[in-house]
């Protein structure tokens, strides 16, 4: 199938009519669903994200000036930022990480400033919309600072980008989150990513008979930071009642003998499940790894099954929205599996479903979760996405 060029037109034309001028590149910074390997990033768990033709675009051009100016299409709102001004702090509104990457990617040059106009396809909760602006930034930044457009190849240049992207997430902006979203976006793709190692593997893609179907509940994340940095506390809490193996492995490495013996010893009920979830679910991505390998597809269905339990029952980070979006999926008998995909707490679940099957699925799954919570849940076949990039206009 032959890939449709991108229409720039409507990029260019906004961004004359914002910045009087046109823009000289374009960036484009993938969304992404994960495959399995939830809320385990941020304790050294293996994860496997796959990046996802919805995107945050970016037409731009350096200016010579100091000052950077970025407007977002989606918030209608332009940002001005200069220099000495990204010594201020996180101030809850979406020019944070444009203020956050400038600080920790050390935009102090003079004279580097650019023009940024923005755009995004990315409104559902859980496709990572936050990761994919700060790997764009991260990208129009080094190439002012440098005068460099970093290539696919670059592997690991992007690795260090990525640590840089949660640097601004987790000291700027404020949210504790791991280093999934960056890597899985500026490295494009399926892959499996070891997160203690940052040691990362290209997976074959599910099989063409095959697709994931992205399903939006349409509730937003409402409780997703406040929810997701509790998570990782306790996380830190259960290594720090066991120094001595913490120190040598974060809790998604520790072997099975240590598991067992470490869930036998806790007595915090709520400690225990969520210890739980870490183990099993390392142990369900490696799994799953294997079955994507031998074409499994009925095996890695009932690893996204038990995956979406695990985190709704054992790790509480799913929803009403999301339980029964994801059952309603599995009802329908066209889907191999189903879970929700991202932090959670709303936003948006996946499901695996043979293509011949994915209108009927589709169907299916609208009108009963529509009847269920008068929502109407957007619904849309995962096309994989590439790495983030730029490209001149
Ligand atoms: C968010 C975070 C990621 C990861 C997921 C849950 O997307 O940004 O680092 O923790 O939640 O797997």
């Amino acid at each position: 199938m032959t890939e449709r060029p991108i229409d720039h037109s409507e990029g260019i034309t906004q961004f004359r009519s914002v910045f009087g001028a046109d823009p000289t590149h374009v960036a484009h910074a993938p969304g992404r669903i994960n495959l399995i390997g939830e809320h385990i990033d941020y304790c050294g768990g293996l994860v496997m994200p796959m990046t996802i033709k919805q995107e945050t675009r970016g037409y731009y051009r350096f200016t010579g000036r100091s000052e950077v100016r970025v407007f977002s299409g989606r918030f209608n709102q332009l940002n001005v930022i200069n220099p000495l001004d990204v010594m201020s702090l996180a101030s809850g509104v979406w020019g944070d990480y444009v203020r956050g990457l400038l600080r920790i990617g050390t935009h102090r040059q003079l004279g580097r400033g650019f023009d940024l106009w923005l755009t995004s396809d990315l409104s559902s909760g859980g496709l990572s919309s936050s990761a994919s602006l700060l790997a764009l930034l991260a990208l129009v930044n080094h190439h002012g600072l440098s005068d460099q457009i970093v290539d696919d190849s670059n592997a690991s240049f992007r690795l260090t980008l990525a640590l840089l992207c949660q640097q601004v997430e987790n000291n700027f902006v404020g949210v504790p989150s791991g280093v999934m979203d960056p890597v899985s976006i500026l490295m494009g793709g399926l892959i499996k990513l070891d997160c203690q190692t940052l040691k990362f593997e290209r997976l074959r893609s599910i099989p063409e008979t095959h697709c994931l179907v992205v399903m939006d509940t349409g509730v937003p994340r409402t409780l997703a930071a406040s929810g997701y940095a509790e998570r990782v506390a306790e996380i830190e809490q259960i290594e720090a009642l066991n120094p001595a193996i913490a120190n040598r492995q974060p809790l998604a490495q520790w072997d099975a003998q240590t598991a067992d013996l470490v869930l036998e010893n806790l007595d915090d009920r709520t400690l225990k499940a969520r210890a739980r979830h870490i183990f099993t679910e390392q142990t369900r991505v490696e799994k799953s790894a294997l079955a994507l390998a031998d074409r499994d597809l009925v095996q890695l269905g009932h690893l996204m099954n038990e995956s979406h339990r695990s985190l709704s029952e054992d790790y509480q980070v799913s929803c009403d929205a999301l339980d029964h979006i994801t059952q309603i999926s599995r009802d329908s008998g066209y889907a191999l599996g189903a879970r929700m995909t991202g932090a959670g707490f709303g936003g948006c679940a996946i499901a695996l479903v043979p293509k011949v099957d994915a209108d009927r699925h589709n169907a299916a799954v609208e009108e009963a979760y529509q009847l269920h919570s008068r929502l109407k849940p957007a619904l849309l076949v995962a096309e994989p996405g590439g790495s983030a990039h730029i490209v001149a206009i």
